[in-house]
């Protein structure tokens, strides 16, 4: 049987203190202490005491708080919504509880736990947002560790966010049915709005709430291009993250691994478009048109693709389709294969001295009459990145060699790079074409070409040309 959480002794709730009186008996630290907190309110603090320490003076004085400078008497806590007993005497302390229990008022004894009607929290305070941490008063030690961490994980414009909201929730409800106002809420907390205002853009933030409420209304989707990542489910981004778990639909190439796809909302549609080499289950035009579609719908639909979706991945015929039918996207920027493969290798892309610049190419164009500029820069010493480069490994290297590349120069290769399955290799132009040959190798490959590369660890690669000296051995062999 699954185990039941311990019964809190102490429930948590939160007191309307507006316009009301919080009073406070004591003059020193304890008094301070717990006039400072209180003092995050908009209560009226009234704070009982004879003589006050000079610090707790202070603090009356420049917070608006009431000094009643008189010998503790029961009459003070008349109007009080709470009361503190800080005074530093258990007897009086003990006095001020039984008085304030009396009149009906809870009361807190500081460090007097048995005393307690409730117990303050540390706090967090994004007001109107605030998250109260309480340990019944048994390790507030404990409760001010877990207040630095949480304080650390909310954005300081939470408060600015949530008051946005409020002034906005009538009109969301007036204009908006029901089922559309969770997504539109959604997409305000999780998306543009959130982001003008943690930049501190607060009347952007509210153009981009007037944008996503018009948009919510006309029931128009919204597509975000969205980069999956090398494969590794940790390395894809907050903000990719954010996207999967809010989407209706999560349109995903073949390359996006299902860990990652897995991220996205439990009921979200999940629709494979291909493509993978020579298997592509719908055409590019295909593809846009589905996209244009789904966000006509009025769904919010995440464009899955693997790495960076503005490296090789057609977003922009995507993008195009989507602009010419008048519906809003955005891009949401991943971690490209070049960078996870190189990071596998511990391999520099740029090398003081000897590579200042890097080139992303498919190779592809290697075919035409002309050397591409690409070429260029690889002789000038740029790393090259070579994606989809499996198949034509040897006419890269070959019309590399041939533009004056010296065939020693160094090659590196990753097959899955940051999967678990990951395999690395390494040689030099003169082994590449063996890549062509090796069935072997069945997932997707990256090729890093450059004096760069030379500055890599190949600690845990394996010579790319082992293979093609065991295949000759075999074949030698048998002949
Ligand atoms: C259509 S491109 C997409 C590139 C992707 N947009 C990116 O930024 O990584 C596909 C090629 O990317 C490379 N690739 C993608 N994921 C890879 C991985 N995990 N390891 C090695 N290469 C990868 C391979 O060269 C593959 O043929």
């Amino acid at each position: 049987m699954p185990q039941q959480p311990a019964k809190l002794n102490a429930f948590p709730v939160f007191v309307r203190v507006e316009g009301r009186t919080v009073v406070v008996v004591g003059g020193g630290e304890e008094a301070l202490a717990k006039a400072r907190l209180v003092g995050q309110s908009s209560a009226l603090v009234k704070v009982v005491a004879l003589d006050l320490e000079p610090e707790l003076a202070d603090w009356i004085a420049g917070h608006g708080a009431i000094h009643i400078e008189a010998d503790y008497r029961a009459a003070f806590l008349a109007d009080a919504v709470m009361v503190f007993a800080a005074t530093g005497s258990e007897a009086l302390d003990r006095r001020v509880c039984d008085d304030a229990r009396a009149k009906g008022i809870p009361v807190n004894a500081v460090d007097r736990a048995e005393l307690c009607d409730f117990y303050t929290p540390a706090i967090v305070n994004r007001a109107p947002v605030c998250v109260a941490i309480g340990t019944e008063g048994a390790a507030p030690v404990l409760a001010q560790a877990i207040r630095a961490k949480i304080d650390q994980l909310l954005s300081p414009s939470l408060g600015a966010l949530a008051s946005l909201a409020a002034s906005l929730r009538e009109t969301a409800e007036r204009l908006l049915p029901k089922r559309l106002r969770r997504q539109f809420w959604q997409d305000f907390f999780g998306g543009a709005p959130a982001r003008e205002m943690e930049v501190g853009h607060a009347d952007e933030a509210l153009a981009a709430a007037g944008e996503l409420l018009k948009r919510r209304r006309a029931r128009q989707g919204h597509v975000a291009l969205v980069g999956a990542g090398p494969g590794a489910e940790d390395l894809i981004t907050l903000r990719a993250q954010r996207h999967l778990m809010e989407a209706d639909v999560i349109v995903h190439d073949a390359l996006v691994p299902e860990a990652v796809i897995a991220l996205g909302r439990r009921d979200a549609e999940r629709l494979a478009v291909g493509k993978r080499k020579g298997c592509h289950t719908k055409s590019q035009p295909e593809i846009n048109a589905l996209l244009v579609s789904l966000a006509r719908e009025g769904r919010r639909v995440v464009r899955l693709k693997s790495g960076d979706p503005l490296v090789f991945g057609r977003a922009g015929e995507e993008m195009q389709a989507l602009r010419d039918a008048g519906i809003s996207y955005e891009v949401v920027p991943g971690v490209t294969a070049a960078f996870a493969a190189a990071a596998d290798l511990e391999l520099p892309l740029t090398l003081r001295g000897v590579a200042s610049s890097m080139v992303f190419t498919t190779g592809h164009d290697l075919r035409g009459e002309t050397l591409p500029d690409w070429a260029r820069l690889a002789i000038d010493g740029a790393t090259v990145a070579v994606y989809m480069g499996r198949s034509i490994a040897a006419e890269v290297a070959a019309r590399l060699i041939e533009a004056g590349l010296s065939p020693d120069t160094a090659v590196a290769v990753v097959e899955n790079a940051s999967r678990a399955d990951k395999r690395l290799f390494h040689g030099t132009l003169n082994d590449l074409p063996s890549l062509e040959q090796r069935a072997d190798l069945t997932g997707p490959v990256m090729t890093i070409i450059g004096d760069a590369v030379a500055g890599a660890n190949f600690a845990k690669s394996e010579p790319l040309a082992s293979h093609v000296a065991a295949l000759a051995e075999a074949q030698g062999a048998s002949a």
